[in-house]
């Protein structure tokens, strides 16, 4: 199927950074958001994230101008039944993804594909509870999305190939490359990822290591781009500990069990980066471990 017109739900961390690249690709989008200030915030950070390339060479100025142009915005789910493929990057909680679906499926085309960013939840599950299973599937992107090569996609048990083929066409189209995984809990990225984590978590929690001694030795021990304190704040500990929840009850395995402190950091509020605290202090001018 041509995929001409995109509509992305959520504007947030995950949804302005799939909008970005979609539209830079030359896709139509159509953003939306539950209020005008998340989609003006989204709309301004996708902006910048746009001239930080055109800065650095990677993209021209009339590529941004473009692709900005190529984004539009909306506060009503139902305009998004005039796309051919839907993204959900909305917040990480079943509830709501399902709500969303069930609002939506009336006003769209026969032809939509839906598809969810989800980066834990059963696809299978999501499917069934919409009108089309066969035309539903994991899309998932990893952050910053406009600098990670990697889309997972994910089939659920009705998946129909078509649509596998036409969400393959479009992570080509986005010069980005493809993993396929089955639908199990946390997929190939967070099953492997947040283990490590939060064994991370733990290593602090057990007073192996500081914060600082735990990143270092990960950075410059084991090559990693960001150490996995650090990357935990990066990605939202809220995100972290549903994952490490989704695994748990998921696989029944008590090694997947959230690290206490994890919960407490969440409980806390300090949920990394977004909140301005996590494993770092980010309100000074340099981050500082907060234990
Ligand atoms: N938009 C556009 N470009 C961006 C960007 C953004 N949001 N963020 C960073 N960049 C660009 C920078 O402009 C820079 O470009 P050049 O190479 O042309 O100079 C490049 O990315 C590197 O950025 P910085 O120099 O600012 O910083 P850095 O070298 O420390 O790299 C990083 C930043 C790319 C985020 C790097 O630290 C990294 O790769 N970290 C690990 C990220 C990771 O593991 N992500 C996956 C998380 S898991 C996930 O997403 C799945 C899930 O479901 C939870």
């Amino acid at each position: 199927m041509d995929i001409q017109k995109v509509g992305v739900i959520g504007a947030g961390q995950m949804g302005n950074g799939i909008a970005h690249v979609l539209a830079l690709a030359g896709y139509d989008i159509l953003l939306n958001d539950i209020s005008q200030d998340a989609l003006d915030k989204g709309k301004t950070l996708i902006a910048k994230n746009l001239e930080r390339q055109v800065s650095r060479d990677k993209i021209s100025a009339a590529d941004m101008d473009a692709a900005l142009d190529r984004i539009s915005t909306t506060l009503k789910l139902p305009d998004l039944g005039a796309t051919d493929l839907v993204i959900e990057a909305a917040t990480e909680r079943e509830t709501v993804k399902t709500a969303i679906f069930e609002d939506l499926q009336p006003h769209l085309q026969s032809h939509t594909i839906l598809t969810s960013n989800t980066s834990s939840i059963s696809i299978t599950r999501l499917a069934s509870r919409t009108d089309r299973p066969e035309k539903f599937m994991g899309f998932h992107f990893m952050n910053p999305v406009p600098v990670m090569q990697l889309v997972e996609l994910i089939r659920g048990i009705a998946t129909d190939e078509e649509t596998f083929k036409s969400c393959l066409a479009v992570v080509e189209k986005l010069g980005k490359t493809a993993a396929t995984a089955e639908d199990f809990p946390a997929f190939i990225v967070n099953r492997i990822l947040m283990p490590m984590i939060n064994e991370a978590i733990y290593t602090l929690y057990e007073g192996v290591g500081s914060v600082r001694s735990i990143d270092t030795s990960m950075k410059l021990g084991a090559n990693h781009p960001m150490g996995p304190l650090e990357l935990a704040d990066f990605i939202g500990l809220d995100t972290c500990l549903a994952i490490m929840n989704v695994l748990h009850d998921g696989l029944a395995d008590t090694k997947y069990r959230p690290c206490p402190l994890l919960t407490k950091y969440v409980e806390a509020g300090w949920l990394g980066r977004k909140t301005d605290r996590g494993f770092y202090d980010y309100r000074g001018d340099e981050p500082v471990p907060t234990r």
